[in-house]
């Protein structure tokens, strides 16, 4: 089989975010930063050292920390309000998913003047230039949004299109699990999700190869231990570092191999009923490899057994049940029902889940019927 892989981010897993941000900064152009964060990370204080850092590198500094989640492109617009027309060197992601999104296409955008997002979403516009440089620093493990080539932000009905351009690659992301020390359990759980579905999807997705299975196999080996760790002592710094890390690596694979029907679902979900995208994951997860599990090829089986710490006896069908179990463990909910969703809305979820594109990567062709009973059986 042919395949490419292209990973242009430069990746700097670090142990003191600030000081190596500084560094890099360095290295390019004199000129303004453009700091974008939100109001959790703030009211936490991690920007400050950042801030400082910068001050001291002699840059000029623009913050904007009102990034919302789920962010629309009314937000990317109101973020570059700040500018007040200034064009910075660079632009950095403090945040998590949205925030680091909304970096990406605030450097498209600048980088285009007069350029209309919603066009670019529907393919009446491309995207002709590089972006100005963007350097993510997570401070959740878990949308991988650090190493994608894709920005999802809403259009001015809030209907999430992703825009996927190489350009959309951040320059550089810096790793610092130390940046998740105060994210709150619920979160670190829920982004936790996420990260290990990134890595279950790419690696039984239709577009795996051997060298996305070396990331979505090593991510999964560190998730299963790890996720549960930092979910119930969050303060342990070491396990963070490494949960960081293998989150980067599931980001890696899902941007490369892609998705499947899970996430296809969960879009769907997080339109209906505004739930968290993570969270949206751990209730479909288990019905979802319910389905899946029938088509997961013997030889595929054996790795992802070994790298879930499942007994080497054990079969695919085994994988709901183990799903379930680690998902509670966590705390989360494993099912729609726990999170007061009925079926009302089912047939429209499962309608649309058939017109996300990652479904077409999913193992197991689903058409719409198989996504009602999917749903049906997550009740
Ligand atoms: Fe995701």
């Amino acid at each position: 089989m042919t395949y490419s892989f292209s990973l242009p981010t430069k990746l700097v897993v670090s142990e003191n975010a600030a000081q190596d941000l500084s560094q890099e900064l360095d290295a390019l152009p004199a000129g303004a930063v453009f700091l974008l964060s939100d109001q959790g990370i703030l009211s936490a204080g991690l920007e400050k050292p950042i801030v400082q850092a910068m001050h001291a590198a002699g840059r000029q500094m623009f913050l904007y920390g009102n990034v919302p989640g789920n962010p629309n492109i009314s937000d990317v617009l109101a973020a570059l309000q700040v500018l007040d027309g200034a064009r910075p060197a660079a632009i950095v992601g403090l945040g998590g998913g949205s925030v680091i999104d909304t970096a990406k296409a605030a450097g498209v955008l600048l980088a285009h003047p007069g350029l209309d997002w919603v066009d670019l979403q529907w393919g009446r516009a491309h995207i002709r230039q590089a972006s100005l440089p963007v350097i993510a620093l997570p401070t959740t493990a878990g949308t991988g949004s650090e190493v994608t080539h894709v920005a999802v932000i809403g259009d001015h009905q809030g209907f999430k299109k992703g825009v996927v351009h190489p350009a959309i690659f951040p320059r550089i992301s810096i790793i610092d699990g130390s940046l998740m020390l105060s994210l709150p359990v619920k979160l670190t759980a829920a982004t936790g999700v996420d990260a290990v579905v990134h890595a279950l999807e790419a690696y039984l997705g239709r577009r795996a190869n051997p060298t996305t299975d070396l990331f979505a196999l090593g991510a999964l080996q560190v998730l299963v231990g790890g996720l549960p760790e930092v979910t119930h002592n969050g303060a342990n710094l070491p396990a963070r570092r490494e949960v960081a890390l293998a989150a980067t690596w599931a980001g890696i694979a899902m941007d490369q191999a892609g998705l499947g029907l899970c996430h296809a679902l969960d879009g769907p979900l997080a339109a209906h009923h505004h739930v968290h995208h993570g969270l949206g994951n751990a209730v479909l997860l288990t019905a979802t490899l319910d389905f899946n599990a029938a088509a997961i090829p013997a030889g595929r089986w054996e790795p992802l057994c070994a790298a879930l710490g499942l007994p080497a006896a054990a079969q695919p069908a085994a994988l709901p049940a183990w799903a379930q179990d680690f998902i509670r463990g966590l705390g989360l909910p494993s099912r729609l029902g726990e999170i007061g969703i009925g079926p009302d809305t089912i047939p429209a979820m499962a309608e649309e889940a058939t017109r996300m594109a990652m479904i077409h990567n999913n193992p197991r062709p689903a058409g719409a019927a198989d996504c009602r009973a999917v749903l049906e059986a997550a009740l």
